[in-house]
């Protein structure tokens, strides 16, 4: 079996709505366990854990919760589950099946790095969690975990619930911090980062949603024993949300150092109708496209670092031969620009033209300069954008120029 149940432990268990029922499965032995010890005893053991962000760049955790610690005064604690990323549903699964999870480890969070008041970024159109994570505040608040004077141990600490703006930029950390304020989502340059200047310029701590739900296990079996758990260098398990031309879609649990081809075929029983694998789309839309050749490489950050992109995020889509590439990038690229806040012209017109050129492509209109004119559109938008958007949304592109490259020749008129 390769899966290995750690965040998703709980899902089908418990009762999402009652923390008794959480309480029953082992839910707040991590707090209970945290707030015995000293906060720099938790850091350290987040240190020693490994544990990277599950957003999607993979950033080390300990960095910046260290970073939180050390700034004086009031600061913020978020948890990003804004979830725009084509492809992603596992943050979603995590409020609906186990919030307390979450809640556990803002609270853990909080204790270690003072900060006493919380926020969880909802995307809008996740109603039901937002309703889920709203009850679980209550609940929380009524045992004494949520509030003034946590434990007896002089612990204040609040979390309040803001329902995201309905776009995807507002998934970046900056744009979040921005639309919390009660601004456009749009993004700040950086640095300074957001530990240092968030939320109102205080110190803001941002995690994702899997992020948060590791830190009860982290603190519950210690840092060492959870740094066994994978790779080197991604320590831990993931959820993979595994969607398109496969068998079996659904969310599931690996530890990192699956490779993705076990995922699809162990997990996914394959392709449906049992048709050739085109090719995957690994993360989301700012994801790279690989060919079926390279299914065998492990779920690792440092492997996925190769591509430049949010491919940490877990997601899995799956496109077998029935399908043009052309399709896939289209979609894509009309996505970002949908999704283009406008701020910076690379982003805001970089788009609107990538679109002209597959469009030249897919009517057999393109020539070798159009080939030429998409590869350097592509990394300027890469290198020049002011956010993560735009210099993650090319990844597709690139890849494809990469991996696929017959594809767009044979579209080519000579
Ligand atoms: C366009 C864009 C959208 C993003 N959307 C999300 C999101 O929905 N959820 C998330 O956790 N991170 C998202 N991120 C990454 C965040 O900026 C940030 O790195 C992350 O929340 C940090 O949490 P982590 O360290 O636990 O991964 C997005 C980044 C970009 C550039
Ligand atoms: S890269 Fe795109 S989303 Fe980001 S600031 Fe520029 S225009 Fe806005």
């Amino acid at each position: 079996m390769i899966e290995m149940k750690v965040i998703s432990k709980r899902f089908g268990k418990v009762d999402p709505l009652s923390i008794d029922s959480y309480i029953k499965h082992d839910g707040y032995k991590g707090l209970e366990k945290a707030i015995s010890n000293h906060p720099s005893h938790i850091i350290d053991e987040v240190e020693k854990s490994k544990i990277r962000g599950r957003g999607g760049a993979g950033f080390p955790t300990y960095i910046k919760v260290r970073a939180l610690s050390k700034e004086a005064g009031k600061k913020y604690i978020v948890c990003n589950a804004d979830e725009g990323e084509p492809g992603n549903f596992k943050d979603r699964m995590i409020m609906e099946n186990d919030p307390h999870s979450v809640i556990e480890g803002m609270i853990i969070m909080a204790y270690a790095t003072g900060a006493e008041q919380g926020y969880i970024y909802i995307r809008g159109e996740y109603q039901i969690a937002m309703n889920i994570m709203k009850e679980t505040i209550k609940q929380a608040k009524d045992k004494g975990f949520l509030g003034k004077n946590i434990f007896n141990k002089g612990f204040n600490f609040e979390i309040e619930i803001r329902s995201g703006a309905g776009s995807y930029v507002c998934g970046e950390e900056f744009s979040l911090i921005e639309s919390i304020e009660g601004k456009p989502g749009r993004s700040r340059t950086k640095p300074p980062f957001p530990t240092e200047k968030g939320i109102h310029n205080l110190p803001t701590l941002i995690n994702n949603v899997e992020t948060f739900a590791n830190f009860p296990y982290i603190i519950t079996i210690g840092g060492d024993k959870f740094a066994q758990i994978g790779t080197n260098s991604s320590t831990g398990t993931k959820l993979i949300s595994l969607s398109g031309n496969v068998k079996k879609k659904g969310l599931y649990e690996v530890p990192f150092g699956t490779s993705i081809r076990d995922v699809i075929f162990k997990l996914g029983k394959g392709v449906k109708d049992d048709r050739k694998i085109k090719m995957v789309q690994l993360g989301g839309a700012s994801g790279p496209i690989i060919p079926e050749y390279m299914l065998d490489m492990s779920i690792d950050f440092d492997r996925f670092e190769n591509f430049d992109s949010k491919t940490g995020t877990g997601a899995i889509i799956v496109i077998d031969d029935r399908f043009d590439i052309f399709d896939i990038l289209l979609t894509n690229m009309k996505f970002f620009v949908h999704q283009s806040c406008g701020k910076c012209a690379p982003c805001r017109e970089g788009h609107i033209q990538i679109v002209n050129l597959l469009n030249k492509f897919i009517n057999h209109r393109a020539t070798e300069k159009d080939l030429m004119s998409l590869e350097n559109l592509a990394n300027v938008i890469q290198q020049t954008s002011l956010c993560g958007l735009g210099q993650t949304s090319m990844t597709s592109i690139i890849s494809s120029l990469r991996y696929f490259r017959d594809d767009y020749f044979a579209k080519v008129r000579y």
